[in-house]
């Protein structure tokens, strides 16, 4: 079977916000929101933090499920507790799940990012695979966050001059982390609007 990424929306150079399901060595499931890149129809990357559960899974298992969905309870489940035994399928996707698709490791890498905003030198593992099965249960598009970017930035910014300094300020802060996510995983289009909105605010 042909497998085309671009079914679900995915775009090479994309990132996209998903849910990880993998295992650990006795069987055990566990979930977590993840960003993923596609390389390609069929390839995709992504970048695990040390000292998570689904980077100790992929690294030792070398395969994990990439899970499709727009419900925010379950991005929120994933990440605050992790699932319940009952909600992984069989083969470890999440059950009901709109769409997934399976990976297998190609290559794990070290990478060290000095510009990440959490820490001053954060490690991460650079994690690259190839999709082997892409199950469409209802169609989806896969989610990039950056179009919510532009709309919150465009509220923050016509809201600006009707609100006290201290409110301002704390909109000029937001929005310069918009322009920042949005420069990391935005279309061209909404790196687009995020000049047009930073050029303006510069005026
Ligand atoms: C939308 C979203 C995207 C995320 N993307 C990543 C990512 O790309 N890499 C990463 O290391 N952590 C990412 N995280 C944080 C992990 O989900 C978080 O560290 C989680 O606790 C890991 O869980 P685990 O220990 O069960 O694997 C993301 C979180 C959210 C909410």
């Amino acid at each position: 079977m042909r497998i085309d990424l671009s079914e679900i929306g995915m775009l090479k150079g994309q990132q996209y916000e998903t849910i990880i399901t993998t295992k650990d060595t006795a069987g055990n499931s566990n979930a977590a929101p993840i960003g993923i890149i596609c390389r390609g129809n069929d390839k995709v990357m992504c970048r695990i933090f040390k000292g998570s559960t689904t980077l100790d899974n992929i690294i030792s298992q070398k395969e994990f499920i990439v899970n499709i969905s727009h419900d925010p309870l379950l991005f929120t489940w994933s990440l605050l507790d992790n699932l319940q035994k009952e909600d992984f399928s069989k083969d470890n996707s999440i059950k009901d799940i709109d769409c997934y698709f399976k990976c297998k490791v190609t290559s794990l890498k070290e990478a060290v990012k000095q510009s990440d905003p959490i820490r001053k030198k954060s490690e991460a593992i650079v994690i690259k695979a190839d999709v082997v099965d892409l199950t469409v249960n209802r169609a989806v598009k896969v989610y990039n966050r950056a179009f919510s970017y532009v709309l919150e930035s465009l509220v923050h910014m016509s809201r600006i001059n009707i609100v006290d300094e201290k409110q301002q300020k704390e909109y000029l802060d937001r929005l310069k982390e918009a322009y920042r996510v949005v420069k990391k995983v935005g279309s061209k289009k909404d790196k687009e609007a995020m000049d047009n909105i930073k050029n303006k605010l510069n005026e």
